[in-house]
This record gives structure tokens, sequence and C-alpha cells, in this order.
């Protein structure tokens, strides 16, 4: 049977690409295969990650359109041209409207640092999530992976994963726990799961 064709959306580090290209690696992603990357920025450290790993990649950057629209129908039209069936967003950080979104019903996923509906939607991204629950003090956040629609993370829930906060933990020392203990597995996991599920409708 065919792999689901994936995209992997990135903004910055990568290590969700990361983790995915590693699980691929391992043969705990019999069903899917990442054929592309698209960065929202040139100078993501994840384009570095998809050439050493010979995935071919291209930027696309909402600033070089006059509008959402026009930015939207550029990644549809480099997203046919490469047969993408899946989208996974891996820390991406543009927003994507409901033009986008209604084009791939069900085939887009996010992981999200934080157990939804705690710490989420509009505002809520990368370190921000890890401050606000400090903030809040408490003592349980974790990540989400679910299904991407026009509500920014709105979208059904597949995978979740509770992760400790302790005692003197800085955000960026709760950030790592986070990906470590529950962005880093579940992101794969959800991936298989999905693209097994279209691999079935092709
Ligand atoms: C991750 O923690 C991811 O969950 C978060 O940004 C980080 C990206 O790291 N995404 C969001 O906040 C989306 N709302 P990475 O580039 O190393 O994968």
């Amino acid at each position: 049977m065919l792999k689901t064709k994936i995209a992997v959306f990135v903004s910055g580090g990568g290590t969700n690409l990361q983790a995915l290209i590693d699980a691929a690696k391992r043969g705990e992603i019999p069903s899917g295969e990442i054929v592309l990357v698209l960065s929202s920025n040139e100078t993501a450290y994840a384009l570095t990650r998809a050439a050493e790993n010979g995935i071919p990649s291209a930027v696309v950057k909402r600033k070089d359109f006059p509008s959402q629209l026009a930015y939207e129908e550029k990644m549809k039209e480099i997203l046919r041209e490469n047969g993408v069936e899946m989208i996974v967003l891996a820390g991406f950080m543009s927003i994507l409207s409901e033009n986008f979104t209604s084009a791939y019903p069900k085939r887009i996923i996010n992981v999200h640092p934080a157990l939804i509906p705690s710490f989420c939607g509009k505002g809520y991204y990368g370190l921000h999530v890890h401050e606000a629950a400090l903030e809040y003090g408490v003592k349980i956040t974790g990540a989400t992976v679910h299904y991407v629609n026009e509500i920014p993370d709105g979208g059904e829930i597949l995978l979740q994963k509770a992760v400790e906060v302790l005692e003197g933990d800085t955000p960026e020392i709760l950030q790592r726990r986070v990906m470590e203990q529950a962005e880093w597995i579940l992101l794969p996991k959800a991936a298989e799961l999905v693209a097994k599920g279209l691999q079935k409708g092709n």
C-alpha cells in the first residue's frame, strides 16, 4: 500500500520535526512519508534538519504576499505540486484561515504544548504557553495533538499526555520537559494514526 504523503510545517528550531524524522527512521511511521518541509521563515533551524535528512523544503513568508488568501494559495500550490495528502504543524507559528484548513479536512494536525482547553487559543504559542502555566500555578501541564480547523487550537483532540510542573521550573525548563515527555512522543504517534487512516481511504 502507498504511504500517505506528509508535509511538515515549521517556523523555528524544529525539534518536533526531528522527532518525526527519528521515529520514521525507527520504522514507527510505516503508513506515512515526509515528502516536504514548509517553513514560514528562511532562518528556521528546522530547514537545516530537513536538508541533513534529504527532505525537500520550501519557504513561504506571509509578508511576501498582499493578502492571507494569496499566501495560502501559494502554499496550496506547493502542496499540490508535491502530492501532499496530510499536513503536520510542528511549531508552525503562522495563522491558517478557514480557506486553507477547509481544503484539508481531518488532514492537518498540530502539536500544542499544553493540555487543551488550558492555555490555548490566540496568543498562546511557544514559550508563552509555559509562562502562562507557571503564572497560573498549575501542577500538571502537558501536550495535545489535535486536528486543525478554523478555530485556533479548537479542532478535535487526538492525543494528550500530562507532564508534572516541578518546584523551581522556569518557562524554558518546563518547555523542555513537556517536549521530552510528551510532544516528541505524541506527535509521531498521532502522525502514524492519521496517515494510516488516510491510507485506507486511498
Ligand atoms: C513546540 O513546543 C510546539 O508545541 C509549540 O512550539 C514549539 C516548537 O518547537 N507550538 C505552538 O505553540 C503552536 N501553538 P520546535 O520548533 O522545536 O518543534
